[in-house]
């Protein structure tokens, strides 16, 4: 990202000075277009969605919601649409020696700092990631005018927001309560909030063309990632051949993604953070379980939100 000129952001500053703002968990959000986004990116969001970002035929975009399994989907696309130039066994691959972060771009930071433009420069097929609404992101890829696919992770809510608020203990908020963030997703005000709201636009889409947005659970990747391994590769039109399944490719993706070889690695262990998210690297491998909330969290706060979410994704067949 260092090889491009920042670009201008000044021009936003109109369009982003009229949203609403207000301070969660510290930091200055911004409300665009119904979602609460960092005041620090939303001058990227509206340069990104306003022909910043470019989408192409043969895009792969990891979408998710912080905390929802970002970090390992994004390994495992990575490994899974690399595995011809970068074998999943080889012990220099480049997951082996970076923060799947650093593989995958991530389109909103870039744009944040006026960096979009590194991804015009990768050849096709390129993946990406964002944490964007739908509705956020460009109008052809919203329509699926571009051909850009999208894979969408999501995860229970409780478990997110303890996620959540372990993440942000363990990057400079130790004073952060639980009962702070789990009133931000409840009131919908937290980062990337309304959360039923960002999940039910891929819920959706994916729905209407299951080709174009593959809508995926943390918990079934957790209990079958091989599966999900092999769905995602069929998904980006890179199906694992007979001789790639004996040679036991899909197995190798698996283990190299998994938390204990990713929290393991030394580009993933205490000191290394990112170079634009200053959040540390190992904070992005904690248990990587299902459930946790309920060592933080009293059954009743667990039903209420459950009640919130059942009450928002009424009608659309989703269940969390
Ligand atoms: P917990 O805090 O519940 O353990 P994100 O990547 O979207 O930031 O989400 C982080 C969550 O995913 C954390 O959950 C983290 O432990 C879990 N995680 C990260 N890498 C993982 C992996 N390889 N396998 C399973 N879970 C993983």
């Amino acid at each position: 990202a260092g090889d491009v000129d920042a670009a201008p952001l000044e021009q936003y500053d109109a369009v982003v000075s009229a949203m609403p703002a207000r301070v969660s968990h510290g930091t200055k959000m911004r409300q665009n277009q119904g979602y609460w986004v960092l005041d620090a990116f939303a001058r990227g969001a509206v340069a990104m969605q306003r022909g910043g970002f470019a989408p192409r035929a043969g895009d792969v975009l990891i979408a998710s919601l912080p905390k929802s399994g970002t970090t390992w989907l994004r390994a495992l696309a990575f490994a899974t649409m690399a595995r011809r130039a970068s074998p999943p066994a080889s012990p220099d691959h480049p997951l082996r020696r970076l923060n799947p972060h650093d593989c995958v771009p991530y389109l909103d930071m870039l744009f944040a700092v006026g960096r979009g433009a590194v991804v015009d420069a990768l050849p096709s097929p390129r993946l990406m990631g964002t944490h964007m609404a739908l509705s956020l992101l460009p109008p052809t890829v919203v329509d699926g005018t571009s051909g850009c696919k999208i894979i969408y992770i999501c995860r229970d809510q409780k478990d997110v927001l303890v996620s959540m608020w372990h993440f942000l203990k363990r990057n400079g908020r130790q004073d952060l309560s639980l009962q702070e963030v789990y009133d931000s997703f409840c009131e919908g005000t937290c980062f990337q909030g309304p959360v039923w709201d960002h999940i039910l636009e891929y819920w959706k889409a994916s729905n209407e063309d299951p080709a174009r947005v593959l809508f995926l659970r943390y918990e079934q990747v957790l209990q079958d990632p091989a599966g999900t391994v092999r769905e995602l590769a069929r998904f980006v039109g890179q199906p694992f051949t007979g001789a790639e399944e004996d040679a036991g490719a899909v197995a190798d993706i698996v283990e190299l993604c998994s938390l204990e070889s990713l929290r393991s690695q030394r580009a993933n262990r205490e000191g290394a953070q990112g170079v634009f998210a200053k959040f540390s690297h190992e904070s992005y491998f904690r248990k990587g379980v299902a459930g946790d909330w309920m060592s933080h969290m009293s059954p009743e706060m667990g039903e209420r939100l459950d009640g919130i979410l059942r009450e928002r994704l009424d009608g659309s067949g989703l269940v969390l």
